[in-house]
């Protein structure tokens, strides 16, 4: 979808957002799929209610993107506009046991800043990609560390209400890969409360969450993670390989030799070619063990 709203068009530079006409989403998620469309680059989070509102004014669809490594986006020309907040340097703040964190920021790195003022307790969340936004809103977890387990505050824009709000941790639950927040929320800020660990013990932590990460994941590949959640009690990944579907593809799509809920874009994969791929392998699995997969991954359908 292109931008044309002269009005909306002109409104853009004073609110200091960058138009990137036609940006390729493909580029801008670890999948390496997705269309086509105009993409707004948000470099203060104040601006974020007057967009939307003149948005909406302009009657022009819109979705948010954080880092763009959990989602599945069709080919093709988009039929929204996306947001998405601008990349910077983990912008911490840090008092005692607490520390604010920009949502934008990269979650491996804002886990390493942590631990260079000695606060500890996000070393399981090494190697995660994405952004600390995106990790909150799925409440991103590995290695007996979930990120919602330290959230004491989150500073939110509400699209709906059209507010930036702040809410407090206890008034936000948090699940596996799953919280409270409203599909249209778009986190700003966060501040977790962090255990004082030496930078020693932390590195030494990372150390050990890197070498499992490396030894079990496709890490040099383009995919989304784990493309469905564990049922309880039982293991995704475990039931996939059993089934002997390690390598099996429909087009580039295909199915991670190393980790079974891994599936990869091993080539030019499309949109249509992984929803193939995760349809068969949910049917699969459905067969065999009575068991219906969920997604993990967030697809966007038109
Ligand atoms: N397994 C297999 N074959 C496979 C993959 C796994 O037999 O192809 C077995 C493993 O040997 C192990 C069990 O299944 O006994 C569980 O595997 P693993 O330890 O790799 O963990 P997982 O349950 O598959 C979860 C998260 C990962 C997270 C790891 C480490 C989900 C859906 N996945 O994976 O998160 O990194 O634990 O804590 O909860 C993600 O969310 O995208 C993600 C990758």
């Amino acid at each position: 979808m292109r931008l044309t709203d002269s009005n909306l068009l002109a409104a853009l530079p004073p609110l200091g957002i960058e138009r990137i006409a036609g940006a390729s989403l493909a580029e801008r998620t670890s999948l390496g799929i997705g269309g086509t469309t105009d993409l707004l680059l948000v470099r203060k989070h104040e601006s974020l209610p007057e967009l939307v509102s003149l948005l909406r004014a302009a009657v022009i669809p819109y979705r948010f993107i954080g880092g763009g490594t959990n989602l599945l986006i069709p080919d093709g020309e988009l039929p929204w506009i996306i947001l998405q907040l601008a990349r910077r340097d983990p912008d911490i703040r840090i008092e005692g046991n607490f520390a604010w964190i920009d949502a934008a920021a990269d979650l491996g790195r804002t886990v390493t800043t942590c631990a260079k003022h000695d606060l500890g307790g996000l070393e399981g969340l090494i190697g995660v990609p994405g952004t600390v936004g995106g990790a909150l809103r799925m409440n991103a977890g590995a290695y007996g560390t979930q990120i919602g387990s330290h959230v004491r505050e989150v500073v939110v824009f509400r699209a709906a209400a059209g507010k930036i709000e702040t809410l407090r941790g206890s008034e936000i639950s948090f699940e596996y890969r799953h919280t409270s927040f409203a599909p249209d929320d778009i986190m700003l800020t966060v501040k977790l409360e962090l255990p004082s660990k030496s930078f020693l013990e932390i590195l030494q932590g990372i150390r050990i969450c890197n070498e499992k990460r490396r030894s079990s994941q496709p890490l040099n590949q383009k995919s989304a993670g784990c493309i469905f959640k564990n049922p309880p009690g039982a293991s995704a990944g475990r039931m996939i390989d059993e089934l002997g579907l390690k390598g099996f593809n429909v087009g580039d799509a295909r199915v991670s030799d190393r980790h079974a809920n891994f599936f990869v874009n091993a080539g030019h994969a499309s949109a249509a070619d992984m929803l193939a791929l995760i349809a068969e392998v949910r049917q699969r699995v459905r067969k065999a063990y009575g068991v219906t997969l969920e997604n993990e991954v967030i697809v966007w359908n038109e």
